[in-house]
């Protein structure tokens, strides 16, 4: 008897707190993130959203979209797959314990590229004119082979060798400057006297030349005498 009485007026009871619940939302928003999400393929990801002054959500129907496509839906405080796309299907999740805090923030597992793109959390019971808001979803390539550019230390590691590279470079240049000063004086002279001299220099193995300089140059000093 007492059950029969108290249970419909349980009811009723409820449904006049759902009622005031959703009519009381008016002030309320749904705030998402300005900034982006950014994940990496492979990740879990939350996208985060909540309901702004803190309310409990548990009792209203949310949903989650990618476009016009159907990310994650909450109703009749479930979960409910039949509307949801096949793509995210098993992979998304809200956090119930939060919910009562109006946290609708969605987990999202095993990132891929595709997932990229813009999403709207959406408390569509809600009266208030901002009961949605967008997250976006920057999905960046797979980690696991590091791009090589990126690496700081192959980064230093090609600057080092192009310092040594310059210094090499440096070196032999004054080394060949020097050497060509002294024959220098004498150029036009064995340069006739010698017409392979020019190739000799080009193919730059120093102390070889010198070498023979030295003896062309014993030679010349026969000649000039
Ligand atoms: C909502 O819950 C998620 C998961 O615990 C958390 O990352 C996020 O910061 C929460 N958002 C707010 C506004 O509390
Ligand atoms: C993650 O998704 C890829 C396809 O995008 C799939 O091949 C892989 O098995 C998934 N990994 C897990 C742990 O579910
Ligand atoms: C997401 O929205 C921003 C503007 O809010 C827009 O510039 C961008 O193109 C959108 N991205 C996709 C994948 O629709
Ligand atoms: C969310 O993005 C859609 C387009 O993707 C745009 O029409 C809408 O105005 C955006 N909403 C907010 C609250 O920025």
């Amino acid at each position: 008897m007492i059950r029969l009485i108290t249970y419909p007026l349980l009811t009723t009871f409820v449904l006049l707190f759902d009622i005031n619940a959703v009519k009381n939302s008016r002030g309320f928003e749904v705030v998402g993130s300005r900034e982006p999400v950014r994940a990496e393929v492979g990740d879990d990801v939350v996208l985060p959203c909540h309901v702004r002054p803190e309310f409990d959500v548990t009792r209203q129907t949310v949903e989650w979209k990618r476009e016009r496509t159907v990310v994650h839906m909450f109703k009749s405080r479930d979960d409910n797959p039949d509307t949801q796309d096949l793509k995210f299907r098993g992979r998304t999740s809200l956090f119930r314990d939060k919910m009562t805090q109006g946290n609708i923030s969605l987990k999202l597992t095993n990132v891929s590229e595709a997932d990229a793109g813009n999403y709207t959390c959406y408390v569509p019971k809600m009266e208030s004119q901002l009961n949605r808001d967008n997250v976006t979803l920057i999905v960046a390539d797979s980690p696991s082979p590091d791009p090589p550019h990126l690496s700081p230390g192959l980064v230093s590691g090609i600057m080092i060798l192009c310092l040594i590279g310059l210094v090499c470079l440096a070196a032999g240049f004054i080394l060949c400057k020097r050497q060509s000063m002294c024959p220098a004086q004498n150029t036009r002279q064995s340069d006739r006297q010698y017409p392979d001299k020019g190739q000799d220099r080009v193919d730059g193995s120093p102390l070889k030349h010198r070498g023979q300089r030295r003896q062309r140059g014993q030679h010349r000093q026969h000649q000039q005498q």
